[in-house]
């Protein structure tokens, strides 16, 4: 049988190695980049394989077999606008073009609208699992039209990760949804990776453990509950030394940097009124962490606590730790999913919260054994708000919440900062109250600014004189 002849534009690590996977899957594929000296590489480092490189534009397109499908694996932003402007005039009606990098929802709206306008269809996906992803299978999210999705899907299966025989792709809903979800997604990566590090940061400064210690601990967190790729190749970082023989980690500098995709899903999240506070705290972690130089300065005037930390019993402290690491993951995710609630609700998405648990369970950053758990929630209740209403977290929950109130009250007065882990408890003890403080802030509002407040024993809108 004659081989799909597809296209992809963009031959960084992740371009490269998403051809490869293609290649592999029985694609033919043509690749383009900017510099054609890279796509000369591929060829070159990749001899015998079903890839043809171009350095012209109009010849890579016009070697595609129609209706096109030509992936752009490039740089999110007005790069892309400016690579879609000029492919234009060589495309035909009924191409299609998959946008795979980590665009903005709201750009990846506007684009589908302006191409179809042109009769151009166009997908938004998603893709997570970095360049090892890439090569082997990522998990996709492809956001767009059903019927184009369809046309679609044979490949998407085809060079989608799979778990257990299952391919990590699934349709996720209209135009917008799919980076909607990557963002999630991400958002997701940046909380995992907060509280995972602040673990660490536990284990080695109240705990004083070494390395190995600590990566012994990471080792059997992940035989349990945590299992996931995040616990896993932490296990292995604490491990790894450098060339002079010292452990890498305690070399790196601590300035954590990011793309921006997590400060989206915060922007996002103010802007629906959907609390991301454990993820926010990530990012927000992030920007204090990029502020070296003042925290240089600072250390040299602030004081932190003085207690000493005695630990009265180790294995107890560290299966404290452990019970608040999966106790505030679940938090994290909760908030997640509740962010995908809203949106769905407002854009009448129509989201599958199973589907999407699904495909993150393998090939992306985020995949972990507690997904099955997700996944059993939300099929037990499709309409779940609230993963932490699902019986199985719920009783997690009431199990595990002393533990982070132990971890985040010894932290604390330890002077550990442990923003995510507060966060996740702080949440959790607004979230269950049936009566907050906030009646004060209603009485506050009415007093300097007649806004008005409702009482719990009478209906309607009440304004006080409050001299
Ligand atoms: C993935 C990742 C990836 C992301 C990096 C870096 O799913 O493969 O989410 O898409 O770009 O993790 O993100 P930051 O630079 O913002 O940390």
């Amino acid at each position: 049988m004659k081989k799909e002849h597809v296209g992809i534009i963009g031959m960084s690590v992740m371009g490269r190695n998403l051809c490869l996977n293609l290649e592999r899957n029985g694609y033919l594929v043509s690749i383009f980049n900017r510099s054609y000296k890279k796509s000369k590489k591929i060829l070159v480092e990749n001899p015998n394989k079903n890839i043809l490189c171009f350095k012209n534009i109009n010849e890579f397109i016009s070697s595609i077999q129609k209706p096109r499908k030509i992936f752009l694996m490039i740089k999110s932003g007005n790069v892309t606008d400016k690579v879609i402007n000029s492919i234009l005039k060589y495309l035909d009606k009924e191409d299609i073009i998959i946008d795979l990098g980590n665009s903005y929802y709201k750009d990846t709206i506007r684009r589908e609208k302006y191409l179809y306008n042109l009769g151009i269809k166009f997908i938004g996906a998603g893709i997570s699992g970095g360049e090892m992803g890439a090569l082997l299978g990522p998990s996709i999210m492809p956001g767009c039209k059903k019927s184009v999705y369809n046309i679609m899907k044979s490949i998407f299966i085809n060079i989608s990760a799979k778990y257990n025989d299952f391919p990590c792709v699934d349709y996720i809903g209209p135009n917008g949804s799919g980076h909607y979800l990557k963002m999630i997604h991400n958002g997701i990566e940046y909380g995992d990776m907060q509280i995972i590090s602040e673990s660490y940061y536990i284990l080695k400064n109240l705990l004083k453990m070494s390395n190995v210690e600590i990566s012994e601990i990471f080792n059997l967190w992940n035989k349990g509950e945590l299992n996931s790729y995040l616990i896993e190749i932490t296990r292995d970082i604490f491990l790894k030394k450098d060339d002079k023989g010292n452990y890498l980690i305690d070399f790196i500098s601590d300035v954590a940097k990011n793309k921006g995709t997590g400060k989206w899903i915060c922007k996002n999240a103010l802007e629906i009124e959907s609390p991301l506070s454990l993820i926010t705290e990530s990012v927000f972690f992030r920007y204090i962490s990029s502020m070296k130089n003042e925290r240089h300065f600072a250390s040299k005037i602030l004081i932190g606590s003085k207690n000493n930390f005695v630990c009265n019993n180790k294995d107890i402290f560290i299966e404290d730790l452990r019970r608040s690491l999966y106790f505030s993951k679940i938090i994290s995710y909760a908030q997640g999913f509740y962010q995908l609630y809203i949106i769905s609700k407002i854009n009448k998405w129509n989201l599958n919260y199973i589907n999407i648990a699904k495909i993150f369970r393998s090939g992306c950053i985020i995949r972990a054994k507690f997904l099955n758990k997700i996944i059993d929630a939300y099929k037990n209740n499709f309409k779940l708000k609230n993963l932490l209403l699902d019986k199985y977290f719920s009783e997690i929950s009431c199990k595990y919440q002393n533990s982070l109130r132990n971890i985040v009250s010894t932290s604390i007065l330890n002077g550990i900062p442990i923003p995510a882990f507060s966060s996740a408890i702080s949440y959790y003890d607004s979230y269950r109250s049936n009566m907050l403080s906030s009646n004060l802030i209603q009485a506050q509002r009415d007093f300097f600014g007649s806004h008005k407040y409702e009482r719990i024993d009478i209906k309607g809108s009440f304004h006080t004189n409050w001299k």
